[in-house]
Formats: structure tokens, C-alpha cells, sequence
């Protein structure tokens, strides 16, 4: 599935959004995080193991945002969450404290999403998101973001994910994150939510 992006503003026409070989292109995906999220050389190789040790799951999805001339301008991948693996065990004991722990059971989790600054905000990030959770046959999904006001969090909400903890602290990570948790399919934009609040997982 591939769709091209329309009406999203100046920056937007000419991306298309569509499977990623990221084993291949983990260089770009990298470069293009490496300057959304700001990373430096030494996490670069870090993350470019622990991307290639995820692509193993065999239920691992990818996709990416790419210009006319195919360069990498945006990615998203994920996979259905394990509660085997380091993310689900740090996550767990503080999902367990908010009621919420259920939330790891039967869901996709969203491991990696970064557009390249000079393509930001023209709908590439909520059109990777959306798409990639579309084509996966589980109620819910989750993820961490930075516990602080911004962009990505910013997104996650207007898409439907909630608070499920807050000041979730990552072994060698400098800031707490927030794990956040959404039904799927994932809330369209205008649409008016009136469904209850989240129940405990
Ligand atoms: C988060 C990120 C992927 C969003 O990608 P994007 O293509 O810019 O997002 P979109 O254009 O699709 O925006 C969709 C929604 O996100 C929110 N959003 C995006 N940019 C925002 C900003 N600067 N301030 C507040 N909300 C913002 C809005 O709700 C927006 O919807 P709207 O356009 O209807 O208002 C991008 O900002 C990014 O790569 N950030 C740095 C890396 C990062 O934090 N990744 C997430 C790690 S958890």
C-alpha cells in the first residue's frame, strides 16, 4: 500500500508514504531520526543494532515517507508487543501501579517515529502512524514519548492515546517518558471523540 500525500501544504506534495525496507535503509532512517530526535554518532550505532535485532520479529512493520527522488524523509515502524522484551519489562511495573498493565497484552507497539525537520508538520507523521496501525489486526496500541509537552505528544493525543504513566524512567535515558496507550483504529482528524475514558487494560 502506498498513498501520496495531498493537500498537506508546501511541503507535503510529491511524499509518498509507503512499505519501508528498513534492514536496507537503516542508514537514512537513522539520519532522519539522528535529526528529529537529535541523536549523536555514539547512539546512532547503538540504535542501528537495536533497529536490526526488531526487525527479526516477524510481525515487524515499516514504513516510510520518501520525495520524488526517493529520498528518506520520514519513517515509522513498530510490532505487536512481546512482554519478553527490555521495552515491556521497564514499562510493566509502572503500567502495573496505574491499573493499566493489561494495555501490554493484544497491542502494537509504535517503536520509532521521526519526519525530517524541513518536512515537519505537513500531516507525513499522523499519515505514517495511521497507516501503519491500519494493516494491523490488534484493539490497541502503544508507545513512550518524552513526558513533556511536544510535537509527538501532541499527535499521539489528537490520534486517541492517553496517559497510561507518567515519569517513566529507561535505563541510560536522560529524561522520563510517558507511556501512552489508543484504541485501534486510530481517531481521524475532526473526529469528535465521544467515547469513555480509557478503561484500565
Ligand atoms: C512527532 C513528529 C513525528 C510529527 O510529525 P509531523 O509530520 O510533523 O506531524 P503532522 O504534520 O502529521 O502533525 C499531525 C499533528 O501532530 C501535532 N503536531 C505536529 N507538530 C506540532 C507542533 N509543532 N506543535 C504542536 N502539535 C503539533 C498536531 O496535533 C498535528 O495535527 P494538526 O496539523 O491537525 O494540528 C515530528 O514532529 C518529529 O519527528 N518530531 C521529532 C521526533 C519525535 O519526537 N518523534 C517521536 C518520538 S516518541
Amino acid at each position: 500500500m502506498a498513498a501520496e500525500l495531498s493537500g498537506g501544504g508546501p511541503g507535503a506534495p510529491g511524499i509518498v508514504v509507503g512499505p519501508l525496507d528498513l534492514a536496507a535503509r537503516v542508514d537514512e532512517a537513522l539520519a532522519v531520526q539522528a535529526l528529529a530526535f537529535g541523536l549523536g554518532p555514539e547512539e546512532i550505532e547503538v540504535r542501528r543494532h537495536i533497529v536490526l535485532r526488531h526487525l527479526d520479529h516477524p510481525q515487524a512493520r515499516a514504513l516510510g515517507a520518501t520525495t520524488a527522488d526517493g529520498r528518506l524523509v520520514g519513517f515509522v515502524y513498530g510490532m505487536p508487543n512481546d512482554r519478553a522484551q527490555w521495552w515491556s519489562t521497564v514499562v510493566e511495573p509502572c503500567l502495573r501501579a496505574t491499573g493499566t498493565e493489561g494495555w501490554l497484552d493484544d497491542s502494537f507497539v509504535i517503536t520509532e517515529l521521526h519526519v525530517h525537520p524541513d518536512h515537519q508538520q505537513h500531516g507525513i507523521g499522523r499519515t505514517l502512524i495511521t497507516t501503519v496501525t491500519d494493516a494491523v489486526a490488534l484493539p490497541r496500541s502503544i508507545l513512550s514519548a518524552i513526558d513533556t509537552e511536544s510535537p509527538a505528544r501532541g499527535l499521539y493525543r489528537a490520534l486517541g492515546y492517553r496517559d497510561l504513566a507518567r515519569q517513566v524512567h529507561f535505563p541510560s535515558a536522560p529524561k522520563p517518558y510517558a507511556v501512552m496507550g489508543a484504541p485501534l483504529p486510530l481517531r481521524r482528524a475532526g473526529a469528535i471523540d465521544f467515547r469513555p475514558p480509557l478503561p484500565p487494560g
